[in-house]
């Protein structure tokens, strides 16, 4: 019964992890989860008011396909307040969730054969949504010398003429790296030089960054790539918002039109709910986003400080998102107390979860190894404890 598309995919790993911590719990095993996605913070008031009420107003209906001109206003508003980028409402589209509106630019784009390069390591769910709209997902490794950032010249070495796009994802989930000005515009001048490749570039996490970190977005570094870029952003992660799903996207208006077309014999427009709820995010107070941020940066302090003590893991600090990146290659090879050998990030997470309790996601799902990824959305106390159960895990390995 199932088709043959789907022996191309897998499910999320980042789920299966959640799920798994989620199942020990329930059987009663003390596990501190570090493999979400989401903050772990409530959705502001303002917002949840904002839902309420719009059901009340009887906005409980059918909407424009790919979202109602009140929230397309909104957008083209935040492009302009907040990235200096000029949109018109038929340059924008709205999705239930970033997820989808990635799926319909793929689905819409690409033939078969045609290359997809996605940066590694890379958020999961890139490589597998190319692959089921035919595309061939190309992955190029970042090092964790250049902060697991794309460098130019692997950029300009991995561009063929079957290149349809580049996905950029800064801040980046899963390291949290995000590219300054100056390493932004040494990609977008490659790009100028291949007119056949267009940018797709998630900036799903662009609010979350710390240390005064100046965050850029491609159509915004070069204007004369604007016509084949398309900028991707949702209120899920700094709105605190992943339940209400609703992601959007600015680009060129034939390219949007054939999105919606892809949305329009999906799932239609997403809830007209929550599409007023995002309304409010994007147009109502945003001072709690700072109040988050400064958690989120004391937490990210504590993590990488406290994983640099744990033998065999090195941990690089990033300027953005919920994520670290910690590498684990000195704790390949050596064998835990009741002696299984280490071999790959895969194991070692394995045994983090098993000896301590502590649920972490394999670097191998985000095309990287030897690395796992903590996400530090998550209470400081059992991010403390975390830290304590790793660092003896580390330190019980031989
Ligand atoms: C890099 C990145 N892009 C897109 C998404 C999807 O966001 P949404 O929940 O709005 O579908 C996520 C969610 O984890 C993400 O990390």
């Amino acid at each position: 019964m199932i088709a043959e598309r789907l022996s191309r995919i897998k499910p999320s790993p980042t789920i299966a992890v959640s799920t798994k911590a989620r199942e020990l719990k329930a059987a009663g095993r003390d596990v501190i989860g570090l493999g979400a996605g989401e903050p772990d913070f409530d959705t502001p008031d303002s917002i949840k008011e904002a839902a309420i009420a719009a059901i009340r107003r009887g906005e409980t209906k059918y909407t424009a396909v790919d979202g109602t001109p009140q929230l397309k206003a909104a957008i083209c508003d935040k492009f302009h307040r907040e990235n200096g980028l000029d949109y018109k409402p038929e340059q924008v589209t709205v999705g239930t969730g970033g997820k989808q509106v990635l799926y319909n630019a793929f689905m819409a784009t690409l033939n078969p054969g045609d290359e997809v390069i996605i940066p590694a390591p890379f958020w999961v769910s890139y490589p597998d949504m190319v692959l089921l709209a035919e595309g061939e997902p190309v992955a190029v490794p970042c090092s964790q010398n250049n902060h697991f950032k794309l460098l130019p010249e692997d950029l300009e070495a991995a561009i063929t003429p079957k290149t349809k796009w580049l996905i950029l994802n800064s801040p980046s989930n899963p390291t949290g790296s995000a590219y300054s000005r100056a390493e932004m515009k040494a990609l977008t001048d490659v790009l100028l030089r291949h007119e056949q490749v267009w940018v797709l570039t998630d900036d799903m996490y662009e609010h979350l960054v710390y240390d005064g970190f100046e965050f850029v977005t491609p159509a915004q570094v070069e204007p004369a790539l604007k016509d084949r870029i398309l900028t991707m952003n949702g209120v899920s992660k700094a709105y605190c918002m992943t339940g209400w799903r609703i992601g959007y996207a600015g680009g060129p208006a034939a390219l949007i039109k054939a999105m919606a077309m892809v949305q329009s014999q999906s799932t239609s427009n997403p809830s007209s709910v929550s599409q007023a709820a995002a309304v409010a995010a994007l147009s109502g107070p945003q001072d709690f986003i700072a109040a988050h941020n400064a958690v989120f940066k004391q937490r990210r302090d504590l993590v990488v400080e406290r994983l640099n003590t744990c033998p065999g893991l090195n941990c690089h600090r990033p300027e953005g998102a919920f994520y670290v990146y910690p590498s684990c290659a000195g704790a390949i090879g050596k064998k835990t107390p009741d002696g299984k050998t280490i071999k790959s990030d895969g194991d070692f997470v394995t045994y983090l979860l098993e000896a301590e309790g502590v649920a972490a996601v394999q670097g191998e799902a985000f095309g990287l190894s030897p690395y796992f990824r903590i996400s530090y959305a998550t209470a400081t106390e059992d991010l403390e404890e975390a830290c304590t159960r790793i660092k003896r895990a580390c330190e019980a390995l031989q």
